[in-house]
């Protein structure tokens, strides 16, 4: 064992999902060692406690997974968890945490980021829950990068992490899992396999794109292999280091192959993406694109169809920039819906508390109480649950939802590589006209509202401010402004929309014109276009 000297480095604060940078900076000397020495002293030290260790297989995954092995061992760690190669979906990460009852996890990945010696690469601990890690454990880490002297580092040779079983690194054990079968097995006991073969057997079907990332191999076994889809449903399987080139994020924009599939005469029955990590999905049906705050209000309306769910739900949650078609499913249902801000890790506390089994998020992430992460595989099957009992296709669901629910339109427009500066000002003279924008009149609507999203816990009572500015309307069509707390370079400007129809004749309009008022009313308001110099914005979901 060697204790190393160091220093603090500059910039390791941990973001909406843990500590995210590019690639060579992670590289750097120390840096990565720096941060995870921290993340241990940060929970009280790795003495004889166990962790779960797995990442989304982007370049640096195995390298810095050596590196962690050793740090592990050298502060003490009793046992870690891996998944061979290294390799762990989040979800399946977070489900491993706590079949175990291990101490935490640490999961190297950076989501839907591209991937690659010039792209992205993160570091993320999640606690015993198996969730991430709230702001006051986070805040404890920075805090240690910021006084950090020294490291524990055993030196030693690599682990062979290709093939299950146990070995041992200094007087740590690791134990190497499989990757997928817990998982899978975890899947078994929530949805009706059965009735799924049965579908993929009467000829439905799916076309499942991981896009090169971390889903390929739990695509091909439940989806392939255990529930009998053909061969060929899972298409860009392999997960690859740098993704294939491809930008893992399951949106219209990114997953344009799955778009166009799914717009072609002949496309299969149901389509859905996965992200880098496997914890975000996009569904999509023949020429019919569920947005994910539909998609959220549809699973929590369907749910009780699935076994795992049969005895109804707690409660819901979602945060605060997703739309209010799952408050409308609660409503009627009878059930409490939770707000919360961006991030999982506030859905946590909640599921802990037994308040909620379902929850979401705008941005292609949905998941339940099974694990503490959004889970892109799992709402993936719990749709094919839903189509197998309903016996509907995607488009008579989505159309009956709104018949029962009324339709509520959303957008998400994105602004991305704007100048700090230019974002933090934009944001800072918004804040300061907050008081005045309520009854004013704008594109012929009046402002009901208009302030800075804070969050009262309801479990910790911890408060966390600034998590989005929202303005209001009579009548409840908004709009939310946020930066991005994900990216790695600039800011990244966030403008949610959102608007409610009750009229069925109105139902089937394109999002971006029943949204058009309102997009003109936030551009009116806020001015990103004028500031950022952008015509419109870069992604659009
Ligand atoms: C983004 C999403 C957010 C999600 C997070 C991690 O964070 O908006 O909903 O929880 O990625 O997947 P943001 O970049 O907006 O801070
Ligand atoms: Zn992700």
């Amino acid at each position: 064992m060697t204790t190393v000297k160091t220093h603090p480095i500059e910039g390791q604060k941990p973001g909406t999902s843990g500590l995210r940078k590019k690639t060579r900076v992670f590289m750097q000397t120390h840096y990565l060692e720096n941060f995870v020495q921290s993340i241990f002293d940060g929970i009280g030290g790795a003495a004889g406690k166990t962790f779960v260790l797995g990442g989304d297989g982007r370049y640096f995954n195995e390298r810095a997974a050596q590196v962690i092995l050793r740090m592990a061992a050298a502060n003490g760690a009793a046992r870690m968890i891996v998944g061979r190669d290294a390799l762990l979906s989040t979800p399946a990460a977070s489900h491993l945490i706590r079949l175990n009852k291990t101490d935490g996890g640490i999961i190297m990945s950076a989501s839907h980021n591209p991937g690659g010696e010039d792209e992205d690469f993160g570091v993320k601990f999640n606690m015993p829950n198996g969730g991430p890690a709230p702001e006051s454990v986070t805040g404890a880490m920075f805090k240690r990068t910021e006084e950090i002297t020294e490291y524990r580092i055993l030196e030693a040779q690599d682990v062979d992490l290709s093939t299950v079983g146990e070995t041992a690194l200094g007087d740590m054990t690791v134990t190497i899992v499989d990757p997928v079968e817990d998982y899978a097995a975890l899947m078994e006991t929530l949805f009706d396999f059965e009735a799924i073969r049965a579908l993929f057997e009467g000829g439905f079907r799916i076309r499942f794109d991981a896009m090169c990332a971390i889903t390929g191999p739990y695509g091909h076994e439940i989806l392939e292999d255990r529930l009998g889809a053909p061969e060929g449903s899972v298409v860009h399987g392999t997960p690859l280091p740098d993704f294939g080139g491809m930008h893992p994020d399951p949106n219209p924009t990114w997953a344009h192959e799955l778009m166009d599939a799914m717009k072609g005469d002949d496309a299969p029955d149901f389509g859905a993406a996965s992200d880098g990590d496997g914890d975000r999905n996009m569904v999509v049906g023949p020429q019919v694109y569920v947005s994910p705050s539909d998609s959220l209000a549809v699973l929590a309306a369907n749910a009780h169809l699935a076994k795992g769910y049969s005895d109804g739900l707690k409660g819901v949650a979602r945060s605060m920039p997703t739309s209010a078609a799952v408050d409308r499913v609660a409503e009627k249902m009878g059930m409490t819906c939770y707000e919360t801000p961006t991030g999982w890790k506030f859905f946590g506390n909640l599921m802990d508390d037994d308040r909620v089994t379902l929850c979401g998020e705008e941005s292609f992430g949905t998941g339940s109480d099974h694990v503490r992460e959004k889970d892109g595989l799992w709402a993936i099957l719990m749709w094919l649950n839903i189509l197998a009992v309903r016996k509907m296709s995607v488009a008579e669901i989505m159309a009956d939802h709104w018949q029962t629910y009324g339709r509520n339109y959303y957008s998400r427009h994105d602004y991305e590589g704007v100048e700090t500066q230019t974002a933090d000002a934009m944001m800072a003279d918004l804040r300061a006209r907050l008081n005045d924008l309520p009854g004013q009149i704008v594109q012929g609507n009046r402002i009901a509202q208009a302030d800075d999203y804070a969050y009262h816990d309801p479990v910790d009572g911890s408060v966390s401010e600034h998590q989005g500015i929202r303005v209001i309307f009579e009548g409840g069509a908004r709009f939310v402004i946020r930066l991005s707390g994900t990216g790695t370079s600039g800011a990244t400007v966030r403008l949610y929309l959102e608007s409610l129809e009750t009229d069925p004749a109105l139902f089937e309009q394109d999002p971006q014109e029943a949204l058009g008022w309102v997009i003109a009313a936030a551009e009116e308001i806020a001015r990103i276009r004028e500031r950022t110099g952008k015509t419109g914005p870069d992604v659009t979901t």
